[in-house]
């Protein structure tokens, strides 16, 4: 089981940037850029990677971020990144990160898209990892901060491919940012959002009708609406399910009890990610190993897993076909 998962190329689909920051990699940025974080040690910060819930998380999530300043910090994070996918043999990752959470520390916007497309530029050529970015909206703020950055994530439409929505789910539901979605699509973006990660069924439907998400990332909680399950299962809609993430943040009680196999029998295309390895406890291949022991998956959901993150990404469907291809002569 733990050499297919390690054996087999795959595609990750849904990870932020910002949450694969290592505490060490913390403590040496703080320290180069002479920032005094709110933790004595290291061990004292990893003692708080305790959650309820997906607020309590964010809080030390968005404090983290503090330590990222200048072009090569978001460099080295995301290289940091690159070289834990390269051991998992993730050969395709499509990245998520937070603007607004570097704008509104006065970090200008081309610090950190600069940084990041040229670390993961590099990494394409000299790991062999191709990549998309997608650049996400802090759904906590206004829609209007949202529409007041947009012209920049546009002006940087070379290196982000995607608009994404995530951040505190509850209480801002997907319609407060149908304005600023339907001018990305319009522009050509893929727009995915966050929805049903702790949020009702309804906000996973308002993705889809009112955004036109083209992936839901989580939709756990669709699962509570079975006429909207099988509109998406019908409509081949993806959701980048993060096992780990769900087991952090209390959105499943137990990995035991975690609805992958039931995602896969009501015919959702889930697909496996690590959502913010550095918090959660691990990248994605000891997400797939985890789940894999809690709920008993056989190596044919492992392989179903692993095309659906091909199948599910944004790539073109001639590369994706090469990487299927690739798949089936392991
Ligand atoms: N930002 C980083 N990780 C997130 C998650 N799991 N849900 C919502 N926003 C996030
Ligand atoms: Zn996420």
């Amino acid at each position: 089981m733990s050499e297919l998962i390690q054996l087999l190329p795959k595609a990750e689909l849904h990870m932020h940037i910002e949450g694969s920051l290592e505490p060490e990699l913390m403590f040496k940025l703080a320290k180069r850029n002479g920032i005094e974080l709110p933790y004595a040690s290291i061990d004292e910060l990893k003692a708080l990677y305790n959650f309820n819930n997906l607020q309590e998380f964010l809080d030390i999530y968005y404090q983290g971020c503090s330590v990222l300043q200048t072009e090569q910090d978001f460099y080295d994070l995301a290289w940091a990144y690159l070289e834990k996918a390269k051991q998992d043999h993730v050969v395709h990752t499509e990245i998520f990160y937070d603007p607004q959470s570097h704008t509104d520390r006065g970090i200008p916007f081309e610090t950190a898209i600069n940084g990041l497309y040229r670390a993961f530029d590099d990494g394409q050529q000299q790991l062999g990892i191709s990549f998309h970015i997608i650049a996400c909206f802090l759904r906590h703020l206004p829609e209007q901060d949202a529409l007041d950055l947009y012209p920049k994530i546009l002006k940087h439409q070379d290196k982000i491919l995607g608009i994404g929505l995530d951040s505190s789910e509850m209480g801002h539901p997907p319609e407060k940012y149908q304005q600023v979605f339907a001018q990305a699509r319009k522009d050509g973006f893929k727009v995915v959002a966050h929805a049903g990660e702790e949020g009702p069924a309804d906000y996973v439907k308002q993705a889809i009708d009112l955004l036109q998400v083209d992936r839901i990332d989580h939709g756990n909680r669709c699962l509570d609406d079975d006429i909207l399950t099988a509109q998406i299962a019908k409509a081949d809609l993806a959701l980048t399910v993060c096992p780990l993430s769900n087991l952090k943040l209390k959105v499943v009680k137990s990995l035991q009890e975690h609805p992958i196999k039931l995602m896969l029998r009501k015919g959702l295309m889930a697909t496996i990610n690590s959502d913010d390895p550095a918090y959660f406890g691990g990248y994605i291949n000891e997400n797939f190993l985890q789940l894999a022991e809690a709920v008993n998956l056989s190596d044919s959901d492992i392989i179903t897993l692993i095309e659906n993150s091909f199948k599910a990404s944004f790539l073109p469907k001639s590369i994706i076909d090469i990487h299927l291809q690739t798949l089936h002569s392991i």
